[in-house]
């Protein structure tokens, strides 16, 4: 009789549009730490410090720190065998990578349509005029850097506090919606309104697989649960060998 893992298989191999849901355990892997695990991110700073508009009005020059640092880590990881299965498996189908991460990886691994929902650490938007432009240096000065409109660059991240952008939102809830599998990917699942994806995908009638080192509530109400490493079991799920 076939295991839960042949039935996932199979389930993946036949379905055609699918949607991952991705958090900061799809780059783990990778070498980035996430936020909540043990030595993570917020484990260093509490986020009230680096993640909300009031951090940033207050010590902008910390924030950006925060930041850079980010950037540097990111910029030399890369992807894993998680990223790359997703980026392959989309080949012929519809695939969207609605992601918490703001690294970049799945794109570097070729995923064609990649929605960040929190931002990228790749892009600056400006406090008073609202531009938004491609930046991938790792060191800046002066801190925080100035706009041509005499205001202040930020990360173009989501902070808290802050609504999502509303257009990657919606295309997200457009995607899960739409499928048929919503895989669930290296995440806590505990910041909204990113963590009510899944469940709208449920709703419409998708089936939720889980891949998570950790049980989580997501994991719990999974149609389909493997607990371990992304880059070690997503592979094979999707029909490829680790590499
Ligand atoms: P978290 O750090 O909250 O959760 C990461 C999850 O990945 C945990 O459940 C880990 O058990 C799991 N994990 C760790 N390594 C893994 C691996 N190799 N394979 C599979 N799972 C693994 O990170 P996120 O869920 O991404 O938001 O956090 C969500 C949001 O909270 C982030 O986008 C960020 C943060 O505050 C903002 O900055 C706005």
């Amino acid at each position: 009789m076939a295991d839960d893992a042949d039935r996932a298989r199979a389930a993946l191999a036949a379905a055609r549009r699918v949607v991952f849901f991705t958090g900061a355990g799809v780059s783990a892997e990778s070498g980035l730490a996430t936020f909540r695990d043990a030595g993570g991110l917020w484990e260093g700073v509490r986020p009230e410090r680096v993640a909300t508009p009031e951090a940033f009005r207050k010590d902008p020059a910390f924030v950006w720190e925060f930041y850079l640092a980010r950037r540097v880590a990111a910029a030399r990881a890369m992807p894993n065998s998680a990223h790359r299965a997703i980026a392959a498996y989309a080949a012929g189908r519809e695939v969207s990578v609605v992601t918490q991460n703001v690294d970049g990886l799945h794109q570097a691994a070729g995923a064609a349509r990649v929605l960040e929902l929190h931002g990228t650490l790749w892009r600056t938007r400006c406090g008073t005029c609202g531009v938004r432009r491609e930046d991938r240096r790792e060191e800046i000065a002066p801190l925080p850097p100035p706009c041509a409109c005499g205001g202040a660059l930020r990360p173009d991240i989501v902070w808290f506090g802050e609504a999502l952008p509303p257009d990657v939102f919606g295309a997200a809830v457009c995607a899960a919606r739409a499928c048929e599998i919503c895989a669930v990917v290296g995440t806590s699942a505990a910041v909204w309104p990113a963590a009510g994806i899944p469940t709208e995908a449920a709703r419409a009638g998708a089936r939720i697989l889980v891949v998570n080192a950790e049980e989580t509530e997501h994991a719990r109400e999974a149609d389909w649960y493997f607990e371990g490493r992304a880059g070690e079991i997503l592979p094979g799920l999707l029909g490829f060998e680790r590499s």
